[in-house]
């Protein structure tokens, strides 16, 4: 495993963790499994404002907003009433190698970014298990991930994200603010119809 490195205190970040090979595979088995759980645009507490990200999730919760509710996790997906796909065996290994917690994540959430999606700052802030670090990978296009400091927006800084890349935030970083400020169209050709895809990994109750 390759040494990551550490762009603030709880920020982890491995440069192409996933090899070509293993990327094209992992999107294969995620549109495969997407058949199965359709991606969806949630909407905003209150407004039901459309995220222009597309979702869907792998896991036993997915994490999931509409008007009505807001910001949640649901065991099932709000379209098929079925539960989520498994998270696939690569993604769960990605974790036990790199995010040091003693349990297995419990969600999986994919982010398709296609026609100029962006997702604006937020944290992330609707688990229990705060102890956890979040994951992510990336996948197809590049990305500008901009972060902060736990609290102030006003020191936030940005990083390319690459297509294979792992981030890891926890400790001092779980709560920091984070988002993705542009995607570069066309810079990659792994996502069929193009794009960028983000898996999100997160424990969301406390283990035991
Ligand atoms: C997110 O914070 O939900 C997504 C981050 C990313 O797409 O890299
Ligand atoms: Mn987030």
């Amino acid at each position: 495993m390759s040494k990551p490195a550490e762009l603030a205190p709880g920020v982890r970040h491995w440069r192409h963790y996933l090899d070509a090979g293993r990327q094209k595979l992992l999107v294969d088995e995620i549109f495969q499994l997407a058949k199965d759980a359709p991606f969806y645009h949630a909407g905003m507490p209150r407004t039901g404002q459309r995220l222009s990200v597309e979702m869907t999730n792998f896991g036993k919760l997915g994490w999931y907003s509409d008007a009505a509710k807001g910001y949640r996790y649901e065991a099932r997906h709000p379209l098929t009433g079925a539960t989520w796909p498994p998270i696939p065996a690569t993604v769960l290994a990605t974790w036990e190698e790199t995010a040091g917690y003693p349990a297995p994540p419990e969600a999986c959430l994919v982010n398709l970014y296609r026609n100029g999606a962006r997702m604006g700052l937020h944290r992330d802030q609707d688990e229990e298990a705060l102890d956890a670090p979040v994951l992510s990978i990336s996948l197809g296009d590049h990305a500008l991930f901009r972060f902060g400091a736990a609290r102030a927006r006003a020191s936030s800084r940005s990083i390319g994200l690459e297509s294979g890349d792992v981030l890891v935030f926890g400790g001092p970083a779980r709560l920091m603010f984070h988002g993705i400020d542009r995607v570069y169209t066309a810079s990659s050709t792994l996502i069929p119809g193009g794009g960028r895809i983000n898996l999100t990994l997160r424990r969301v109750t406390r283990p035991g």
